[in-house]
């Protein structure tokens, strides 16, 4: 298949492309399309032949859900019951990266939600995003635009990367201001409930809803079997690179420098290539290695943005391990944590 690439400018839109993107929604095709948060892969929500196409083109699992994007908080047509907790969200995070889960309507095919009886559904903070779901007259249901299992892509390039020749249009834009996906927040039960951490963080969340109760799985240390996470696509091993990753979080910021030296002249000895993924503080403290600086550690929404750009960097380096600092779990570092310990099949060192 011909996938057509259309770069486009978010305060200048060439609206005959816009149209023309719009025009293979409605029509049933497979459109990558910029968001804050991630690229995503979209399609009609409301077609679920056109929903299929997404699975295939991604290689992703039959039973994970898709989140459905609108452009507006009139989503009646789409979900048989609005809480006021869910009204309070939308009013103060929407448009923004916040997924909430609703009981569904009839209107949302089963293959859009892979059979659950809610649909997630968000509205993106992002121009082009927001137009080309207005232009399109229907929802549109957008994982993220990577191949299964792989980082989220949060630039043109990475979409370009993994999905030409299999959808039939890519909108690039600028790279993804948030780089992490939505948080997702369950409204169908009470209290409301986070089943994955993301751009908002538990902190925001709970200025607006003081109750609010987060998944077991988010919280734990370790891979526990015997805690399902309630958000199908949080079981995968996920956002990863091809180089195994290694997280080292240790009390004080030298000792993780001193121990990520120590394992870097270890894996250096085997003949190994490390990758290694820093910040602005450390950066110039390791010995050898090929080294991606997050950002600096005062600002966590830096690191966020990096995070999957710099797994794929590596990745494009080659690199036969990848050895990471940790993050403190507040804030987005929360998000932050739970995407590395993803991508490092929890494989942690820490006190
Ligand atoms: O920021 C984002 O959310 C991005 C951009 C493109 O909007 N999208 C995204 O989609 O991250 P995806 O498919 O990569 O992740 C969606 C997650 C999966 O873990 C899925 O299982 C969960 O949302 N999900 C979707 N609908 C659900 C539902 N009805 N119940 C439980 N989990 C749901
Ligand atoms: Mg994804």
């Amino acid at each position: 298949m011909d996938t057509k690439v259309l770069m486009m400018n978010e305060l200048n839109m060439d609206l005959n492309q816009l149209e023309e993107a719009a025009q293979i929604i409605r029509s049933g095709g497979l459109v990558a399309f910029p968001t804050e948060t991630v690229y995503g892969l979209g399609a009609n929500a409301l077609d679920g032949k056109a929903i299929k196409r997404i699975y295939v083109a991604k290689g992703r699992p039959q039973d994970n859900p898709l989140i459905v994007h609108v452009a507006s908080q009139d989503i009646s047509d789409y979900v048989t019951e609005v809480t006021p907790e869910a009204i309070d969200l939308m009013n103060r995070f929407w448009p923004g990266p916040l997924t909430l889960l609703f009981k569904k309507s009839d209107l949302i095919p089963h293959d859009t939600t892979a059979g659950l009886p809610t649909v997630g559904l968000r509205m993106p903070d992002h121009p082009i995003a927001l137009a080309l779901i207005k232009q399109s007259g229907v929802p549109i249901a957008a994982p993220s635009a990577n191949l299964s299992g792989k980082p989220s892509p949060t630039e043109a390039t990475r979409c370009i990367e993994d999905l030409s020749g299999k959808v039939d249009c890519i909108i690039g834009g600028n790279a993804s201001d948030v780089g992490l996906e939505s948080t997702i927040v369950d409204c169908s039960t009470y209290p409301p409930c986070v089943l994955r951490p993301g751009g908002i963080s538990l902190e925001e969340l709970r200025m607006v809803i003081p109750n609010i109760i987060v998944d077991p799985h988010i919280l734990s240390k370790q891979e526990d079997p015997n805690i399902i996470p309630k958000a199908p696509g949080m079981k995968y091993r996920h956002y990863a690179p091809k180089a195994p990753v290694m997280i080292v979080k240790l009390s004080e910021l030298n000792l993780t420098v001193d121990r990520i030296n120590e394992r870097l002249q270890e894996l250096m000895n085997e003949g190994k290539t490390v990758g290694i993924l820093a910040t602005d503080e450390t950066k110039s403290l390791y010995q050898d290695g090929i080294i991606y600086s997050l950002g600096s550690r005062n600002n966590l929404k830096e690191i966020a943005k990096h995070l999957f750009e710099g797994l794929r960097k590596l990745d494009d380096q080659q690199v036969d391990v990848i050895l990471s600092e940790g993050f403190q779990e507040e804030d987005i570092g929360l998000a932050i944590m739970n995407r590395l310990k993803k991508a490092a099949g929890y494989h942690m060192i820490s006190e």
